[in-house]
């Protein structure tokens, strides 16, 4: 077999305009992690100070790493395995590549069990199951019943990869951006109407100052690992997504300024997110530290008891299902790409084997809440399979992936090599020098930190 090993210049596909690109990158970052994880995430652990040490990561380290992916891969033109190929030309580096596909696939694999769940809930929000005020123990009873249902969980989860495989099979241009720029804007319009109504609920300012007011007598390794954790996932770096979506630009593209542009999008979204979850919470004076069923258990209890509620719950399923479907397709994008670059298949070969594959591993992680003894207590593992893929890929693929890149862009490729990159479509890049240092020292150091503390802790941080 061939593998190329220089960038593919004939007829590939590319982003048709700058919007376009912004909208599908933000729309690969913008997902679960943002309106699901972020919150419950920022509510364990504290609020306020947990959200200010996210920003500043996000700002130090979230945005130089999405440079450098972005970098590498404009200027390989090529897929996560063969942009390390192409820029090192030699040695053992395209195993970051193979870690990333392979990652990608593991998170798309349990992610899409928890897309499906959104999906059942937007069925259950139209049935009106969850209007005339049913109580908090109820819906408890809802969420066990779901996500324990081996044929919801499987069949929906199923749905989701159908939904994200046909999008994918028309391309980047035709399919992915397309898509997002449908998409994007319709869940901003959601968005704005839900945090309307969330701010203007009674009691709504106490949500707003846990939020946003820091208390540093809670902050700890473990909060600060985590909002480093979660600024990593939800930017989606660390596995070659931005490397792939990196390979479809054009060089004129202002990749520092974009950068800023999608982390900024993200940013927000995950702030509005939290600005709509806590007021609603502290209105009904729920305590913000709920974990994983927050937005399955807790809201649809809130929003059917408020006058047109139906509507809000209906509103809040469907802006989680879109957000997770323009992440599902950029984690699928980076199999794809790899196997229609690297392997030469038909993109609709590849669409088809990937898309099996991701439901082969989804079925565990769906059986995992319930549905099948083994997998809802992994024998000596203290966990059920779909929270062993989340920290297995999530947390340390994840971080491990995000380390090696540093260590290739800053070291091997060299950052000032990839300065020159940076400058083409962004001439005098001001921060250069600022980057430069970020992305040798300060990226791989603080990832560094986080590996060696989910190792010593063997601590799930998710
Ligand atoms: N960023 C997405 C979210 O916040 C998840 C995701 C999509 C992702 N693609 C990724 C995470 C690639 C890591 C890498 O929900």
């Amino acid at each position: 077999m061939t593998v190329p090993t220089h960038p593919p210049d004939s007829n590939r596909d590319e982003w048709q305009s700058k919007t376009g690109f912004i909208l599908a990158a933000a729309g690969s970052a913008i997902g679960l992690g943002n309106i699901w994880r972020f919150p419950y995430t920022a509510g364990e652990n504290g609020g306020g100070a947990f959200v200010l040490i996210y920003i500043g990561f996000v700002v130090l380290i979230g945005v130089p790493v999405l440079m450098a992916e972005l970098a590498l891969g404009r200027t390989s033109k090529s897929n996560a395995v063969g942009a390390f190929r192409i820029v090192s030309q030699a040695g053992a580096w395209p195993w970051v590549g193979y870690l990333g596909v392979a990652t990608g696939l593991g998170i798309l694999s349990f992610y899409s069990v928890v897309a499906g769940w959104t999906v059942t809930y937007l069925w259950h929000t139209l049935m009106g199951t969850f209007a005339g005020n049913i109580e908090a123990v109820s819906s408890t009873a809802l969420f066990a019943n779901i996500t324990a249902s081996p044929v919801v969980s499987v069949l929906t989860a199923a749905l989701f990869l159908v939904l994200t495989a046909s999008i994918v099979r028309q391309g980047i241009s035709g399919g992915i951006e397309k898509a997002s720029r449908y998409l994007m804007p319709f869940l901003l319009v959601i968005l704005v109407v839900l945090l309307i109504r969330s701010v203007t609920l009674p009691g709504a300012g106490a949500g707003l100052t846990y939020l946003f007011s820091p208390d540093f007598s809670k902050l700890n390794g473990a909060v600060i690992i985590s909002a480093l954790g979660q600024a990593l996932f939800s930017l989606s770096i660390g596995m070659g997504a931005m490397i792939t979506y990196g390979a479809y630009l054009k060089t004129d593209t202002n990749i520092p300024r974009a950068s800023a542009q999608i982390a900024g999008f993200d940013l927000v979204i995950a702030l509005v997110a939290g600005m709509i979850v806590f007021p609603a919470l502290f209105a009904a004076d729920i305590p913000p530290d709920a974990g994983t069923g927050l937005i399955f258990v807790v809201l649809p209890t809130l929003f059917h008891a408020m006058p047109a509620g139906q509507i809000f719950g209906f509103l809040l399923y469907l802006l989680l299902a879109i957000a997770a479907l323009t992440s599902t397709i950029s984690l699928m994008e980076v199999v794809v790409t790899y196997l229609t670059d690297d392997r030469q298949w038909s993109r609709n070969r590849a669409v088809a084997i990937v898309g099996t594959i991701a439901f082969a591993f989804s079925v565990p992680s769906a059986l995992a809440q319930g549905g099948n003894p083994f997998f809802t207590e992994l024998p000596g593992l203290a966990m059920d399979f779909m929270t062993f893929q989340s920290v297995l890929w999530g947390n340390y693929a994840l971080s491990l992936g995000g380390l090696l890149l540093c260590l290739f862009v800053g070291w091997k490729w060299t950052a000032k090599a990839a300065v020159n990159t940076l400058l083409l479509g962004a001439s005098g890049f001001p921060g250069q020098l600022l980057w430069r240092f970020l992305i040798r020292y300060v990226c791989p150091s603080a990832i560094l930190a986080i590996l060696i503390y989910l190792i010593a802790s063997g601590q799930t941080v998710q």
